[in-house]
């Protein structure tokens, strides 16, 4: 029986991705790890919930423990943007934190999951057709943790044999709760203000191409990970996994195609800029395909069609 705890329950990923497991694994099975922020609403009422801060070991075990966990899902992280200015707390939770959850996967017997990022690149890495396996050297605290953090759960799994896997993700865009400072946020805050304001002012430059994903998407890769054969994966932390690649202007063009008024200027922040400047255009998701069947659903104009229908609905 998988028993599952999902750390950062209550954020962009883990709010969605809990409800997804409940529905496949049974409520009771997926137990959602929330720190500061308590879950609402379905979160909360549909299955059980613990306080889980992944820089607090004991936390971690107390409930791995109490409900016989096999799974983690830790999705606890700071984005880049908040990483910047904040460089100690990301080390904190995005490193510490990691070890805190492969120490007690490896005493009870867990597999992890664990994000990487687009962010485990840097300016040195061939940013066109980003290869499974290249120079990763970034500039950014965020990326020094990712890359950190891929390190350390390869080697949990060859010198401790603790089951882990993870996705280099790219930008994800989502309805239901919003990402919290990351780089490529203005790929969700857009769709917002399309239907509230019918504008919006972007903070990355005309040009900036990023790769992005819809979160049906991430979260289906996230379990079809976890759920292919061991034996089959040559990678592990973490792959290469993308949808769609675009830049400011075709997100405003594909708007358009659905809310012909919609207006979009600029006013760039020089940090995301930077930050954005050192991260792939578009990956090669080659390996993912091939090892595990990675085959993402949506394309920009059918997630536009998608985020404008539910946000339509849920704003106005
Ligand atoms: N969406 C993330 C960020 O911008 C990338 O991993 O920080």
């Amino acid at each position: 029986m998988t028993k599952i705890l999902v750390t950062g329950a209550v954020g962009q990923i883990g709010s969605e991705l809990t409800m997804e497991l409940r529905e496949r694994y049974g409520n009771e099975n997926v137990v959602a790890g929330v720190h500061r922020t308590q879950p609402e609403g379905e979160l909360k009422d549909s299955g059980p919930h613990e306080t889980v801060d992944c820089t607090d070991t004991e936390q971690i075990k107390r409930v791995v423990e109490k409900y016989n966990i096999d799974t983690i899902y830790h999705l606890a992280a700071i984005l880049s943007a908040v990483a910047e200015e904040k460089p100690h707390l990301a080390w904190k939770v995005n490193i510490d934190g990691l070890y805190n959850v492969l120490e007690v996967a490896r005493e009870f017997d867990c597999a992890v999951f664990t994000p990487s990022s687009i962010g485990a690149f840097g300016k040195s890495t061939p940013l066109d057709n980003t290869p499974q396996d290249t120079i990763q050297r970034p500039s950014t605290m965020y990326g020094v943790t990712k890359v950190s953090g891929e390190l350390l759960c390869d080697y949990y799994y060859k010198r401790f044999g603790v089951d882990t896997r993870g996705l280099r993700y790219p930008g994800i865009i989502s309805n239901v709760t919003l990402p919290g400072g990351g780089t490529t946020d203005y790929a969700v805050e857009i769709y917002y203000e399309a239907i509230k304001n019918g504008k919006y002012t972007c903070n990355l430059k005309k040009g900036t191409f990023l790769d992005m994903m819809y979160m049906p998407d991430a979260i289906k890769g996230a379990i079809d990970l976890m759920e292919a054969d061991g034996n089959s994966l040559t990678h592990r932390n973490a792959f290469n996994v993308t949808a769609m690649s675009f830049e400011p202007e075709m997100i405003a063009e594909s708007i358009k195609k659905f809310i012909p008024e919609f207006t979009m200027d600029y006013d760039v922040d020089p940090v995301k800029q930077e930050i954005a400047d050192s991260w792939p255009n578009k990956m090669d998701d080659s390996a993912a395909r091939q090892e595990w069947g990675w085959d993402p659903q949506y394309d920009l104009d059918a997630m536009t069609k998608d985020m404008i229908k539910v946000l339509r609905k849920r704003l106005k």
